[in-house]
């Protein structure tokens, strides 16, 4: 089957890699030349495990190219994924929907025959209904174009694995009306999606509002999950209990379970942080205003965590001016080089306007780090990063800091002073090599 996916970033990039890799022929665009430079090379322009060799096989099988030129997407194929972004909006909660709005406009009046546009990104609900009659208003005489909404729920990290074997296809549909002709945008979609439904992927199909309400909805279920534990975890900090014991316990209740149960540093990302304002943002805007006003309070309890660490390194070295500090980690998450919202360089940055000296490590991250906060200093290694610490922050839970050996680390730094941000490391072996260890939800003797 003949596809193009509009919007090569973390998403679109992995979706057209991950289409080709299940046989079909996909051609990726997007307005950023280099990006689309870079991929035509064969070079994923981020980090994702696993990707690259995937970009590369469909490349080389003639599977998979990229271009800049909407004259080329309109004539490929009759099949079109939607990746571009919808980030929040300045100075409001609201997502910014102009450019899925500009692939519309861009796009549609191009348009010969029949052709079926599927939305991945994440959209307030109402956006897949607008963008319909705004195609309807472009589309040439002769032409006609369905929009059905097929919301995206792969992890950064795990993004290949999540797009080829999904959890689960969520496929949101028109209802067939006066104006419109019947939907044929689930046939499509089984076409497209045939390797994994063989695989009894469950498939959910419905009406475009729920659709786009599936993805808000499991994201500000995940961040809430978070937040809940982390308030759990200020609670314990007063108190002197253990929440990584607490969440172990109320973990074994398959009711609640472990996942998402990591006390500490809270998300960040280009997703959940803006998909809960603006889903919050849209429940007011369609009535529903007293919805979701826990919302903010999910919100307010994830940024509080970052303050908390800021706390404990005041606490622990009085003034912050000109103190050595070692930030590990700069990726929202391990795995990715994704900062966007990073609760690590939120936090290397707030120490450096402290008037901290801070230095940082990831393993994957440090470019787009250095974009976001180039007047931070960053080190070239773990070791370069540990060397004359006086005190060391694991924000971001690699599996390089993880396996950090407490005895090599303490023959780097200046002092043996660590915040264990994402309540990884296992502090007897540390306390043990002679650390001083602080953590989130945790009173460590
Ligand atoms: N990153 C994830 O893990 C993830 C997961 C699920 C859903 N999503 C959703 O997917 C969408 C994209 O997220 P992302 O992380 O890939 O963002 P991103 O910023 O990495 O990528 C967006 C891309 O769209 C391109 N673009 C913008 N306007 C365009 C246009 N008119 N035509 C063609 N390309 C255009 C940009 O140049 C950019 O390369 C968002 O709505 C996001 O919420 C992301």
């Amino acid at each position: 089957m003949r596809m193009t996916v509009i919007g090569t970033g973390y998403l679109g990039a992995t979706h057209a890699a991950c289409m080709a890799e299940l046989g079909h022929e996909v051609l990726g665009v997007d307005v950023d030349e280099n990006k689309i430079e870079a991929l035509k090379n064969s070079k994923v322009p981020f980090y994702e495990p696993g990707l690259p060799e995937v970009l590369e096989r469909n490349i080389d099988a003639g599977r998979l190219d990229f271009t800049t030129d909407y004259d080329e997407v309109a004539a490929f194929a009759n099949v079109h994924f939607i990746g571009v972004g919808t980030p929040q909006q300045r100075g409001s909660y609201a997502a910014d929907t102009r450019y899925v709005e500009a692939v519309i406009d861009d796009l549609v009046p191009k348009l010969q025959g029949h052709h079926v546009i599927l939305g991945k990104s994440t959209v307030p609900v109402g956006t897949a209904a607008a963008l319909q009659e705004r195609a309807d208003k472009l589309v040439q005489d002769g032409a006609s174009v369905e929009i059905a909404w097929n919301p995206e729920f792969l992890r950064e990290g795990y993004a290949v694995k999540d797009t080829i074997e999904p959890d689960r296809i969520v496929l949101g549909v028109r209802g067939a009306s006066a104006t419109h002709e019947e939907s044929r945008a689930e046939e499509v979609a089984r076409e497209v999606y045939a390797t994994p439904l063989e695989n009894d992927t469950p498939f959910i199909v419905t009406d475009l509002q729920t659709a786009e309400l599936v993805k808000v909805s499991a994201n500000a279920f995940l961040a809430t999950k978070i937040s809940f534990i982390n308030a759990v975890s200020e609670v314990c900090e007063n108190v002197g209990a253990d929440v990584t014991q607490l969440a172990d316990a109320i973990g074994y209740d398959d009711r609640i379970g472990r996942k998402f149960l990591g006390a500490g540093l809270g998300f960040g990302g280009g997703c959940l942080p803006k998909d809960i304002r603006a889903f919050m943002a849209r429940a007011g805007e369609v009535g529903a205003d007293q919805a979701l006003t826990f919302l903010r309070e999910v919100d307010a309890i994830n940024m509080r965590r970052r303050q908390r660490v800021i706390d404990l390194a005041r606490e622990e070295l009085g003034s912050l001016i000109g103190r050595n500090i070692t930030v590990l980690g700069a990726a929202f998450k391990p795995n990715s080089d994704d900062v966007r919202d990073s609760p690590a360089l939120a936090v290397a940055g707030q120490l450096s306007l402290a008037g901290a000296s801070v230095r940082v490590y990831d393993p994957q991250g440090m470019d787009n780090a250095r974009k976001v906060f180039p007047t931070l200093d960053y080190a070239t290694s773990l070791e370069d990063a540990l060397n004359g610490a006086e005190l060391v922050i694991l924000a971001t839970e690699w599996q390089e800091f993880k396996q950090m050996d407490p005895v090599w680390a303490a023959g780097l730094v200046d002092k043996q002073l660590l915040i264990d941000g994402r309540n990884v490391l296992d502090p007897q072996t540390w306390q043990a090599a002679g650390w001083q260890l602080r953590a989130l939800g945790r009173t460590l003797g």
